[in-house]
């Protein structure tokens, strides 16, 4: 359903992405991309949400060719993504800032979104003073809202425990099955990539190392050498 091939990001002689193709085949998956700091993970997510122009290379979607589509074509045609921020209005509740872009998107079931990431108990209060792992929560669930097909979220557990972390992928994996989301999820925490993605892109140094499950990227040689053996 998503294809990129020799997908290519230039800052000026920095060559941020380095010819990467991949594909997500299915609906309703999790994919994970992994790599160290500077590997190109969020040039790659700039690249298919279209915020950032490639020097070279195309991006698919269904099989049509997105590559030269701005961004609001690819919102309005299925792609959504994470902020990093939970007040799109400061001051306004979670619940009014839910329901505010579920009418915009005319998401049908909003309480769905609400109960599968549990945010019932933090509805009525405004979105800037919950707690730190509601608003990453919040986060997604925005993204979730108006049924996209293919949702990308860069780094969301950022800044959240291990355990807020896994509790956080558990909420996404059930929501992407649910849903037939498939999500492109750039994550830190290895553990949870391997214990919840169906497929796993590792990066390094703007360069493809490898697509493939879970268990075959975590012992390729190629991925314990650039980053799983510098990570602990
Ligand atoms: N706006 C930019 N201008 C110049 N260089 C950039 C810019 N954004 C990222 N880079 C460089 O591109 C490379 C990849 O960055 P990035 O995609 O942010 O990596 P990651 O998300 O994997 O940490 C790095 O070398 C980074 O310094
Ligand atoms: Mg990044």
């Amino acid at each position: 359903m998503l294809r990129v091939e020799d997908l290519t990001v230039s800052y000026g002689s920095v060559v941020a992405l380095d010819g990467v193709s991949f594909a997500v085949e299915r609906q309703g998956v999790l994919h994970g991309i992994i790599g160290p700091n500077g590997a190109g993970k969020s040039t790659l997510m700039d690249a298919i949400t279209g915020r950032r122009k490639p020097t070279r290379g195309r991006v698919w979607v269904d099989g049509v060719d997105i590559t030269e589509r701005s961004v609001e074509w690819r919102r309005r045609h299925g792609m959504s993504r994470s902020f990093q921020r939970t007040s799109i209005f400061p001051g306004l509740t979670v619940r009014e800032q839910l329901e505010l872009v579920a009418s915009q998107l005319g998401e049908p079931d909003l309480a769905h979104i609400v109960d599968a990431f549990e945010l019932r108990h933090v509805y009525d209060k405004p979105a800037d003073v919950i707690a730190y792992g509601d608003q990453r929560r919040v986060d997604i669930a925005l993204a979730m809202i108006g049924k996209p097909r293919l949702m990308l979220l860069d780094e969301p557990a950022a800044g959240l425990s291990t355990a807020e972390t896994i509790a956080l992928f558990e909420h996404l994996v059930v929501l992407v099955r649910e849903r037939g989301v498939t999500a492109l999820v750039v994550e830190h925490d290895v553990d949870a990539v391997f214990r919840f993605c169906d497929a796993v892109t590792a990066l390094d140094l703007g360069r493809l190392l490898i697509t493939d499950s879970p268990a075959r990227v975590r012992s390729d040689e190629r991925v314990v050498s650039a980053y799983l053996g510098t990570a602990a």
